[in-house]
């Protein structure tokens, strides 16, 4: 007897030193479970959906410029909180969102030596988990470099992943599908197709102050992979003590993926107190031409942004009721090599034949505003150097919306754009911009991460291979698929600025090359006038990763919605179900589609466009050609 009670006491305390050390933080739905845990020094954490492992046990910590801190842990205390908020977004994709997570706070304590400690905070949300480190102040943790962060995502399966190689330029690249195994360095968002009822997508949120997280794969495991300083230092614990959260977005469904608020709930609120002054809008620009080489940036005479060329624009824009006209190539700095010459470029001096007060005065007279383009050649610094006073300028002209390009790997000083030097570049540029009631439209950017929650003033990003390439491309342009898989990757931290729509197959400047996509003609140019900026509310009724997307938009502050549907290469027929639309109303559709054997590769204009009386038990069949889509508007009386 006193055996068996002696072993039922053993076995009791086992099990309770088990539970002590590893530590489960579940989602408010039960769906999804994290378990921290210390074994041998070394902190991991594992997340499970019901019993399927979605990522194993992984690997956390980092190398500092003294040492490493990732492998003499013991587990300290533990800490829980949980929120469920609803937070407003001036402008977005949904007018609400809701913020609904448990959170867990595993503090890890060094055995011997300095004793140092870390904190690692976890969210789960029922769309995904979330986790950062925190490094609580501490005598012997002042100011410090990281060298390598070991955090790992170790992927149970060699699931199809899509990703773009890392240090692609500008995050200028296709993404492609391979399994993971086969995947060579990339950056992220990665977005996983991992079996049939399991789609992730891994993504920095919040990159403050950090350097932009790659991933190594090795088989099917990745590990964070650190853009870093030109001396090999990559993250400078100078200013703040916490990391970006490395943020997983699980979904049953690929549409799961898209309608996850995870990446804006992981920053913080807004910063900007007053946002009456953010309006996104919709504009044209002194652009396309440029790409085209029939006009130049350059003086000369074929110089584009003249003002008779800008009056013309604002005449068309103020026609259409298009609220902006970008024009590049007003400035001092583009007559050199302007790539390699960034240094010479003015941000408050005009070109002679630029009339730049008098075309604002002229466009906002006609209730058009002017957005200003700032290309830096990459020279950051001599940007920042004349930040203040171009903003100042803008502001005092009534300019609302600056365009900034950075058409360089390197800014001034050498280091690289997405290295935490350059992350703390763009930040400051946003910042600087709130100042003076600008937004941002940032092209070779950041990678976003869901920052225009606290800055909204960011209202756009590039950061991908936009359109511009069906101008410049030899290869051809960008594959039919490009615009159906974005979504699911560079899409999810942010607005993404692809720059004008075009109307036009034909391109002389580079032969062959052309947009992969069917076309609509000018008729379907009414929609473009018709199609809001600002929405109430967003739902995917078909995504598949890579072949076709259907988004539906409600209007921002009314009943009317919008559909917009892509596919790949292939001809698809989708059904679409409108129930989504109010109770007891009836709506007038305008539905444009591709028309009769319309294909992107050789016939890429005949379009159709139908009106039909439709109500919420409507169900549409739409039928998109090869790298076709349709457009619907769905208008409430
Ligand atoms: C690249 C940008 O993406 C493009 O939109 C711009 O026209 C050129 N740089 C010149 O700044
Ligand atoms: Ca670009």
């Amino acid at each position: 007897m006193k055996r068996l009670l002696f072993f039922a006491l053993m076995c009791l305390m086992v099990s309770t030193i088990a539970f002590a050390k590893d530590v489960k933080l579940t989602s408010p739905d039960g769906s999804l479970t994290v378990t921290v845990g210390v074994n041998g020094g070394k902190a991991w954490y594992q997340v499970n959906r019901g019993s399927e492992i979605v990522i194993g046990r992984s690997a956390l910590g980092f190398v500092l410029k003294d040492g490493d801190f990732k492998d003499n842990f013991k587990q300290g205390k533990v800490t829980r909180a949980s929120l469920d908020e609803t937070w407003s977004q001036p402008w977005g994709e949904d007018a609400q969102v809701r913020n609904r997570y448990n959170e867990l706070r595993v503090r890890l304590q060094e055995r011997s030596g300095a004793k140092r400690v870390l904190d690692v905070v976890f969210r789960a949300f029922d769309d995904g988990v979330a986790f950062r480190y925190e490094f609580p102040e501490q005598p012997s943790l002042k100011q410090f470099v990281i060298m390598d962060e070991v955090t790992q995502f170790a992927l149970p399966t060699d699931a199809q992943a899509w990703s773009i190689p890392a240090l692609t330029a500008y995050y200028e690249g296709i993404y492609t599908r391979e399994p993971l195994s086969q995947k060579g360095k990339m950056s992220g968002p990665v977005a996983l197709e991992v079996n049939d009822s399991l789609f992730m997508a891994i993504m920095d949120a919040n990159l403050t102050d950090y350097s932009t997280m790659n991933f190594a794969p090795s088989g099917t495991t990745l590990t964070v992979d650190l853009v870093p300083w030109q001396n090999g230092d990559k993250v400078r614990m100078e200013n703040i003590r916490v990391t970006p959260w490395r943020a997983v977005i699980i979904g049953r469904t690929a549409a799961d993926i898209l309608l996850s608020r995870m990446a804006l709930n992981l920053n913080e609120p807004c910063k900007i107190a007053d946002t009456s002054w953010l309006k996104p809008s919709k504009y044209v620009g002194i652009w396309w031409a440029l790409q085209k080489q029939q006009w130049t940036w350059s003086q000369g005479d074929r110089h584009g942004a003249t003002t008779a060329n800008t009056k013309r624009y604002i005449d068309f824009a103020a026609r259409h009721g298009l609220g902006g006209v970008l024009v590049e190539g007003w400035n001092y700095g583009w007559d050199t090599d302007w790539t390699k010459h960034g240094d010479g470029f003015s941000f408050t001096k005009a070109y002679p034949d630029y009339d730049l007060e008098g075309l604002c005065r002229y466009a906002a007279e006609r209730g058009v505003r002017i957005i200003a383009h700032n290309e830096t050649g990459g020279a950051a610094q001599n940007y920042e150097n004349q930040l203040e006073d171009a903003f100042t300028l803008y502001e005092s002209l009534g300019i609302n919306t600056v365009k900034t390009g950075y058409v360089n790997s390197h800014f001034y000083n050498g280091e690289l754009q997405h290295s935490q030097w350059g992350i703390r570049h763009f930040r400051k540029v946003i910042e600087t911009a709130a100042r003076h009631h600008l937004m941002i439209v940032n092209h070779e950017g950041a990678m976003p991460s869901g920052i225009q929650r606290t800055w909204p003033n960011l209202i756009a990003t590039e950061s991908m291979r936009g359109q511009e390439y069906n101008a410049f491309d030899r290869r051809g342009g960008n594959p039919p698929y490009h615009e159906c898989i974005l979504p699911f990757t560079r899409g999810l931290g942010g607005p993404m600025d692809f720059t004008p729509g075009i109307f036009e197959y034909r391109n002389d400047a580079v032969p062959g090359t052309h947009p992969q996509n069917t076309h609509e003609h000018q008729p379907a140019f009414k929609f473009i006038e018709d199609v809001p900026t600002n929405w109430e509310r967003t739902l995917v009724p078909h995504a598949a990763m890579g072949k076709y997307v259907t988004y539906a938009r409600q209007e921002r502050g009314t009943d009317n919605w919008y559909v917009g549907s892509v596919t790949d290469g292939q001809a698809r027929d989708l059904e679409l179900s409108l129930d989504f639309l109010a109770d007891g109303v009836r709506y007038t559709a305008i539905i444009y589609e591709d028309g009769p054997d319309a294909d992107y590769r050789d016939n890429p204009y005949p379009m159709t466009i139908r009106r039909l009386d439709v109500d919420r038990s409507t169900v549409l069949h739409l039928h998109l050609a090869p790298g076709g889509g349709a457009a619907i508007q769905l208008l409430a009386p």
